[in-house]
């Protein structure tokens, strides 16, 4: 997406420990946590559109920080920035999980089904989703299913260990009784560019695809799609 994005637009990137964004796009280094350097960055260039993609995701990153830098990350950051949208008029797009449902209803889960995050992770990005709401009344907050691909972030999703492990010959322990919408980064990135580009006017979107699937059936699937592989397979590190 990022590419056409620059192509098309002027594109600020923020990263904070690793540099995921090529030149011509442009990019400060900024802790999300650090209001001041948000506000100096949005003086500086005066968004029209915020996509907030920063976050605590990985359990093994969260253990890394405290419960308290969780919450600063996913939840207090994401209202600074929501506010700062608000006050330069941007429109907000917040990505949160769809691991905020309890799925009890089973089969597909509506943007209205019940609530019930589990983990810090999921339970601060809903927060996360309230501070949002609080700040500013032009956002859009995605609940992104379980994605798979590649990543050249520090975090590496559970596909790409899983995908690096079975290549390697090693054994993967996967869920089996948990089954959660399952969707492609690549048409992730198409899905998002057409959110971007587009009039519209949601506030909440589940945002992920009609497959439903455990972790443990996703890599078999995909053994049945050779033509995704191979894009992904010339990521894969
Ligand atoms: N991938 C999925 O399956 C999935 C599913 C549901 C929801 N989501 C949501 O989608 C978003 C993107 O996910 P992802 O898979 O790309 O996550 P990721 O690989 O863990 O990336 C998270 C990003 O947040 C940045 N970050 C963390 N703390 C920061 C801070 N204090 N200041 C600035 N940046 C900070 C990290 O930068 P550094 O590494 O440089 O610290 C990293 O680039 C997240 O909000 C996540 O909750 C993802």
């Amino acid at each position: 997406m990022l590419p056409e994005l620059v192509r098309d637009h002027t594109v600020h990137a923020i990263y904070h420990n690793t540099p995921l964004f090529l030149p011509p796009c442009g990019f400060t280094v900024a802790d999300i946590r650090e209001g001041s350097a948000l506000a100096s960055i949005f003086s500086q260039f005066q968004p029209e559109l915020v996509i907030h993609l920063a976050g605590i995701t990985a359990v093994s990153h969260a253990l890394a920080i405290t419960e308290g830098d969780v919450k600063a990350i996913n939840v207090t950051a994401s209202g600074i920035l929501a506010k700062l949208s608000q006050e330069y008029s941007a429109k907000i797009i917040y990505t949160s999980t769809d691991l905020v449902y309890s799925g009890d209803e089973g089969g597909m889960v509506k943007e209205e089904g019940k609530l019930n995050p589990l983990s810090l992770y999921a339970s601060t990005k809903l927060e996360g989703e309230t501070a949002v709401r609080g700040a500013t009344d032009d956002y859009l907050i995605l609940r992104l299913a379980l994605m798979y691909g590649f990543s050249n972030g520090k975090v590496k999703s559970f596909f790409q260990e899983a995908y690096n492990k079975v290549k390697s010959g090693q054994k993967v322990v996967l869920f089996e009784d948990q089954y959660r919408s399952s969707l492609s980064v690549l048409d992730a990135a198409g899905m998002m560019k057409k959110l971007v580009t587009t009039e519209q006017n949601y506030k909440l979107l589940n945002f992920g695809s009609g497959e439903r699937t455990s972790r443990a059936q996703l890599l078999p699937v995909l053994s049945k799609k050779p033509d995704l592989m191979k894009v992904f397979s010339k990521f894969a590190h």
